[in-house]
């Protein structure tokens, strides 16, 4: 019998790549960021120190976004996953609720920031209305992801509205994670406002620039922002000036950039959302993101087999919370889905899945 993988977290696969691979791991787009975003930088000028809080154009440029802001209501990160350290470690201690299945790093920053998580569980990709009141009480924050990482799905608007109501009189933080907000294929989505709530986006997935690690958060709270750059003065100090000036100059380009990208998600989700149907896999058709969530038996010897023998990386749900399930990011090209998904096929004759 193959070795089985010590698949602890998704650092065993983060960044592997070549020699034949095909990738279902990262949600890593692979198209192009805009042409606009990487043309004509002059990287000499950016090699400075820069405000902890992030350059002002950004900022101003970002607050055009978003209704009744000012620049001071921003602070640039490296990407959403400093944005979620540092909101988390300024309104530390207490308990934060959190969707189950979750963004894998969810638990991690929330426990690395001295907080402790609790869950409520999705059901049918919904939160659960009912046991969320019922858990929020005694909280500090919540953490709603819609369109969510791993699940898909976006969330219903009535349920988001009830949580802006619920947590406001209770004066408990909402953070909203919005990576995926301009990913929806099905419908409207609902963005949670309020004095309470922390908006947290990055520039990762809408403009194809993970790497380049640029994000940041919003709060119409003064003090928040204030205490974040307290924190951020002593550890990362300011984001990248280059990745700013990219991130400002691909905030540009026409809206049709970001639609014309969204045909291509659509079609893609349509493609390996059947092909998952036709090997027999039950799943939710994602409504927004770029991310399939199987049911899958013996998934950590299917995980390790796909790898070892078919140099296919998929994710393992239990790191996302939910066992008994891959995870897949289809955030790559058509032929490599479907060259994929006949790999997965023949490793099904191995691993019993269902
Ligand atoms: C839900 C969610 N939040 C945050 C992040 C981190 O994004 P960033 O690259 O901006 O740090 C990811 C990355 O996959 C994600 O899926």
């Amino acid at each position: 019998m193959a070795t089985i993988l010590d698949l602890h977290s998704p650092s065993v696969f983060i960044g592997k790549q070549g020699n034949g691979v095909i990738s279902f791991g990262s949600g890593q787009p692979d198209l192009p960021p805009p042409r606009e975003a990487v043309e004509d930088i002059d990287i000499r000028k950016d090699l400075r120190y820069g405000l902890i809080q992030g350059e002002p154009a950004l900022r101003e440029k970002l607050s055009k976004e978003y209704p009744n802001s000012t620049a001071d209501n921003f602070v640039i990160t490296n990407g959403a996953s400093e944005a979620l350290d540092l909101v988390f470690r300024s309104i530390s201690p207490g308990k934060v609720l959190v969707p189950r299945p979750y963004y894998y790093s969810y638990p991690p920053i929330i426990k690395l920031a001295g907080m402790e998580p609790v869950y409520t569980d999705l059901v049918g990709g919904r939160i659960d209305i009912d046991d969320f009141k019922k858990k929020v009480k005694g909280c500090k924050a919540v953490l709603i992801n819609s369109p969510s990482n791993p699940t898909g799905c976006v969330e219903a608007i009535e349920t988001l509205k009830e949580i802006e109501k619920v947590t406001a009189d209770l004066g408990v933080y909402v953070i909203s994670d919005e990576v995926y907000k301009d990913l929806i294929y099905e419908r409207e989505n609902y963005y949670i406002k309020g004095e309470h709530v922390i908006t947290v986006n990055s520039f990762s997935k809408t403009y194809a620039m993970c790497g380049v690690r640029v994000g940041y958060l919003w709060s119409s709270d003064q003090r928040v922002a204030d205490d974040v750059i307290k924190i951020k003065t002593h550890t990362s100090m300011n984001t990248n000036l280059v990745g700013q000036d990219m991130a400002l100059r691909a905030m540009s380009v026409p809206r049709s950039y970001i639609r014309d990208q969204q045909e291509i998600w659509r079609r893609r989700r349509d493609f390996i959302y059947k092909g998952f149907r036709e090997l027999g896999f039950e799943l939710w058709r994602p409504e927004g993101a770029f991310y399939i969530l199987p049911r899958c038996a013996n998934a950590r010897e299917f995980v390790s087999l796909l790898y070892n023998e078919y140099k296919v990386i998929v994710y393992l749900g239990e790191w996302f919370g939910a066992p008994d399930h891959i995870r897949l990011s289809y955030a790559l090209d058509m032929s490599e889905i479907e060259e994929g998904l006949s790999r997965i096929k023949d490793a099904m004759k191995k691993v019993r899945c269902f």
